[in-house]
């Protein structure tokens, strides 16, 4: 999937520039695993990176400016690379600009870039995440930055912040800049600690888009950050990560913020035994941690929607005992995750109504 990709943005960068590019980039998308909404609460995440992503040729130019071809959407975007404008909407030239001011680029550094990707946007796999480290990656590669993944990774999170007003964790950008194919990545959000798990042979993960997009959502997201951190000062902690379910009981959180800090303080929890059930091989156990989740971020952080809740109960429905679904992401729509039994693959994708992607 990858060297389509790769292979196609070439071509479309010599049809757009006239030359061939100096390199091609690609970064993959994510799905997490379990561990969601704690990334911004120093907690644990468990992302693995999908097929699809984004792929950015590059070559040198002898001007100093950016000057982008985002060949998926027929526009382009030039500008000073000393200067980044800052655009008046969110756009993808928020990110692009935002990276190269975030990565803050010599005075002269003149790039060509073509931008080809395969991500569905707001589908929960964190195209966003992909797009800015690729573009990061490709500029790196280019000026010979010298970055590595997770000041690249950190880059786009500053972007997500300062360019396009989402107050996002570190988890996507991290998973994507720093994770393998076929591997879970166990990711501590609070000093970014690592390990990685291969997954047993003999599971499967497969994504399932919901179809709903997600829409304005920005602002609920804002909001339950805010609600979390609320929380944690409450009861005098720098964040939730440190928080257990005794001293929520004891502390004068409003119902609203007991639901979301039980939900992270639970949910940090999960992630742990997800990580010994993958170490184990135990899909029994697997499945018991992702269904908690899913009814976790339906019921006390109210991130899901209708639609996802019917999916996941028509994929748990089928499955039994054989592995689970969740949403995954952000939530509000987007895409659901199934950990499966490997063998029962086939009749998950013929029992369903919509493409069931397998990812590992
Ligand atoms: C989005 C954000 C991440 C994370 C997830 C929810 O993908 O970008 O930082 O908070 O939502 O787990």
């Amino acid at each position: 999937m990858s060297e389509t990709l790769i292979h196609e943005a070439a071509r479309r960068f010599t049809a757009t520039f006239g030359d061939l590019p100096a390199g091609t980039v690609f970064v993959p998308g994510r799905v997490n695993l379990i561990g969601e909404h704690v990334d911004y609460n120093d907690g644990l995440v468990l992302p693995m990176t999908v097929r699809e992503g984004t792929a950015v040729s590059w070559a040198r130019a002898d001007h100093a400016h950016i000057s982008i071809r985002a060949a998926d959407l027929g526009e382009s975007d030039h500008f000073a690379s000393s200067e980044p404008p800052r655009p008046h909407d969110t756009s993808w030239r928020s990110y692009v600009r935002g990276m190269v001011a975030e990565l803050g680029l010599p005075a002269d550094a003149g790039v060509d870039m073509l931008v080809h990707g395969n991500l569905p946007r707001g589908s929960g796999l964190s195209s966003s995440a992909s797009f800015c480290v690729a573009l990061g990656r490709a500029l790196n590669d280019a000026l010979g930055l010298g970055l590595d993944a997770i000041s690249l990774a950190k880059a786009a999170q500053r972007t997500e912040h300062e360019w396009a007003g989402v107050a996002c964790g570190i988890m996507d950008q991290v998973a994507v800049a720093a994770g393998n194919a076929g591997r879970a990545l166990l990711l501590d959000c609070r000093d970014l600690a690592m390990q990685q798990f291969a997954l047993p042979p003999d599971w499967a993960v497969a994504i399932v888009d919901s179809g709903v997009t997600r829409g304005l959502v920005d602002g609920e997201y804002n909001s339950r950050r805010e609600q979390c951190e609320k929380a944690a000062r409450k009861l005098g902690l720098a964040s939730l990560r440190d928080a257990d379910r005794g001293s929520l009981d004891n502390a004068n959180l409003s119902a609203l913020e007991y639901k979301r800090a039980l939900h992270v303080v639970d949910e940090i929890t999960r992630v742990r035994r997800a990580s010994e059930a993958i170490a184990a091989s135990d899909l029994e156990a697997m499945t018991c941690v992702l269904r908690e989740g899913h009814v976790s971020l339906r019921d006390l952080f109210e991130v899901s929607v209708p639609l996802v809740d019917r999916l996941v109960e028509a994929v748990d429905d089928i499955l039994k005992e054989r592995g689970a679904a969740r949403m995954t992401g952000a939530g509000f729509g987007g895409s659901i995750v199934v950990v499966l039994e490997r063998a029962a693959l086939p009749e998950l994708q013929q029992a369903l109504d919509r493409p069931v992607r397998p990812v590992f």
